[in-house]
């Protein structure tokens, strides 16, 4: 008998945020790999903010998922069958897959071999060795490049991105102060995480709150959320200082188009600049940025936290969760164990 392939279909394209409309769970029997595919079956499952640009019908630097196709994600998978004798079966990967239990995708789409590692708990590969630890990696070193003494904000700051760059930040002898939305996650930055200072922007007054807590003005903005929040930031950046343009969650779910930074001529006056990057401008470069996070989460210098969850279902509720804020660290979705 044919195994199934359990699946999360798109059904249409949202308008605004999300709803469950939106989403179609379906089975389909598990797919046959041809020449040079793989076929995955997909462990983890990264709950991230792209998938909700995905799901649009904006251009961007992946083309939009099909409508009846399967909800495209970030996955820990571990190779079931495989026609490239350069990914062996049963070999861990990560991969651009999509919520379902099984896909097959080409070799030449993987996004490299996941060696586990004693003492890191395997979704974590996915997480502060995966996606989320790159990105703040690359975004703040290479694109913010910041030095001793700098004031590094960064904006959703408890979330997986950036709850890693302030840390980074911290490391190389920058003040990090950090934008989150309620008071527990502000103390949670500032007492686990080692952020020098937190605001809730929901209820500070934004402008004040950052007089306060960057008496020396910013250095980097590393931005994850944009719209408002970077108005303001770009008003105290300092000569020379750069924005870090990672996301912009706050636009995500917009069913216009957004206003421009009205503020932009602040990178004029300060002879700053604002660039934008993806984390995959640097794969030649992952292997090199793993060993370095691992060796700080083993000198204590890092730490992370996962949220993972069990259920395909339940996937459409969690992605909504990145929207109102309901977590701290890393979302992920747990399908299944490794074999073997
Ligand atoms: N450039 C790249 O290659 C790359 C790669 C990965 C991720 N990203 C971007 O990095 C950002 C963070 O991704 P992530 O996976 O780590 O997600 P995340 O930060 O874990 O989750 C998103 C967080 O954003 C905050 N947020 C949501 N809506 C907001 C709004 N309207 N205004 C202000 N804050 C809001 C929420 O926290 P609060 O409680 O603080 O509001 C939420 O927890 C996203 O913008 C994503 O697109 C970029």
């Amino acid at each position: 008998m044919a195994r199934v392939n359990r699946q999360i279909l798109l059904r249409k394209r949202p308008v605004g945020v999300p709803v469950a409309e939106d989403f179609e769970a379906a089975e389909a029997a598990v797919g046959t790999p041809g020449p040079g595919e793989v076929l995955l079956k997909n462990l983890y499952l990264s709950i991230d903010p792209a998938i909700r640009g995905w799901m649009s019908n904006a251009r961007s630097y992946l083309p939009p998922i099909e409508i009846g196709a399967p909800i495209r994600s970030g996955t820990l998978s571990q190779i079931e069958v495989s026609n490239d004798d350069a990914w062996p079966e049963g070999q861990l990967v990560q991969a651009l897959a999509a919520w379902e239990s099984y896909s097959v995708v080409p070799s030449s789409s993987l996004h490299g071999r996941v060696r586990p590692i004693e003492g890191i708990p395997l979704p974590s590969m996915l997480s502060v060795l995966g996606g989320n630890g790159l990105t703040a990696y690359f975004g703040l070193l290479e694109v913010g490049r910041p030095e001793a003494g700098q004031t590094v904000l960064v904006s959703a700051a408890a979330g997986g991105v950036g709850s890693i760059v302030g840390q980074i930040a911290r490391i190389h002898g920058c003040r990090a102060v950090g934008l989150t939305g309620s008071d527990d996650k502000c103390a949670w930055l500032v007492n686990e995480l080692g952020y020098d200072a937190a605001i809730n922007y929901k209820s500070a007054d934004l402008r004040n709150a950052l007089k306060e807590s960057c008496p020396d003005g910013i250095d980097i903005f590393f931005d994850s959320v944009g719209g408002e929040i970077l108005d303001v930031a770009l008003t105290r950046l300092n000569r020379h200082g750069r924005v870090v343009l990672c996301g912009a969650i706050s636009q995500i779910n917009a069913t216009e188009r957004p206003p421009g930074p009205s503020n932009y001529l602040q990178l004029l006056a300060k002879s700053a600049r604002m660039e934008g990057f993806t984390t995959l401008d640097f794969a030649g470069r992952y292997d090199q940025a793993r060993e370095q996070l691992a060796r700080w989460i083993f000198s204590g210098e890092l730490r992370y936290r996962d949220e993972i969850v069990e259920g395909l279902e339940q996937a459409p509720l969690h992605l909504l969760r990145l929207f109102s804020g309901e977590h701290r660290g890393k979302l992920m979705v747990k399908l299944a164990d490794p074999e073997g």
